[in-house]
């Protein structure tokens, strides 16, 4: 663990967590790096740095897309932190980073409790390291395709009362589940659970208009990672993991535009691909 502990550039990694290939690309890694941050091995570089070129030939910068991915996150919890949510469970959490989601929580609603959910050995060791002594908050391996054993886990029941509002965010991770039956099968079991004043926070690739065939260059790359695959969605199909819930303005939007601080009037183009963001409301 030491060299983990250290934080530099993970070129020779020792002391690992048990079951890590690193010449097989993480997509939690992928994402650090895509975020400037160091937690990442070669062979996250290399993969990520192919999804940079490929996402070029879209017209897109990825590494700016995973930054507004990221303020989406932390708007969406400041907007629930401020609305009185208390509780948050984040599947999906990633590698620890700039304003995660409890220091943003806890900002603005003191004594906010926080789960962080992840199926990635090196997620886990990073966040437990930085989170200890913190007594609001929690990590738990799970895997985001059986959220029951989440939600039933004697450390997450524990440490949320699942009677009160609480929030799950689903933050760029839904889509590491390419198969369509079984993504609606995880958010509609997600969906089950959530009491009344709860919320769902999702964020999720979407193809808009993009080129087909750079779009399959995107999935064969992703089809190589830890994830095994990654799907892009359309607007139906993200407004169909909301059924039965409302969605708070503005709706089903790219990540940069929902409720943005500056510029506040950010357009809101379907036509492009890049990340939807959408938080719903059980009534
Ligand atoms: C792109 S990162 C997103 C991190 C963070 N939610 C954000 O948006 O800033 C995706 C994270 O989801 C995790 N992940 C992927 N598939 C998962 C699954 N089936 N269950 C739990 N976590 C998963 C990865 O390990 C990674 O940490």
């Amino acid at each position: 663990m030491d060299r983990l502990a250290k934080g530099g550039p993970m070129d020779e990694p020792v002391g690992m967590p048990a079951g890590i290939d690193p010449g097989i690309p993480s997509v939690a890694r992928m994402y650090d790096y895509y975020l400037g941050g160091k937690d990442n091995f070669p062979s996250d570089r290399a993969a990520a740095e192919e999804i940079i070129a490929i996402a070029r030939r879209m017209g897109n910068d990825a590494r700016q897309v995973a930054r507004e991915n990221r303020d989406f996150l932390g708007r969406a919890v400041r907007h629930l932190a401020e609305s009185g949510v208390r509780q948050f469970v984040d599947i999906g959490a990633g590698l620890p980073t700039q304003e995660n989601v409890h220091q943003v929580a806890q900002r603005y609603a003191p004594g906010a409790r926080v789960v962080y959910v992840d199926n990635d050995p090196v997620v886990l060791v990073h966040a437990r390291a930085i989170l200890a002594g913190d007594p609001g908050t929690i990590v738990v391996s799970g895997d985001l395709r059986d959220p029951y054993s989440i939600f039933d886990d004697p450390m997450v029941r524990d440490h949320i009362d699942f009677a009160q509002p609480f929030a799950v965010l689903l933050v760029a991770v839904l889509h590491f589940i390419p198969e369509d039956e079984v993504a609606s099968g995880v958010v509609a079991r997600i969906r089950e659970r959530l009491s009344p004043g709860s919320h769902l926070v999702l964020s999720h690739i979407y193809q808009g208009d993009g080129d087909e065939a750079v779009t399959r260059a995107g999935r064969r790359l992703y089809s190589t990672t830890t994830s095994g695959g990654i799907a892009s969605r359309n607007l139906p199909q993200i407004a169909s993991y909301f059924e039965g819930m409302s969605l708070l303005e503005p709706g089903i939007v790219p990540v940069q535009a929902w409720r943005p601080e500056t510029p506040w009037d950010v357009p809101v183009d379907l036509e492009r691909p890049g990340i939807l963001g959408v938080v719903g409301r059980m009534d």
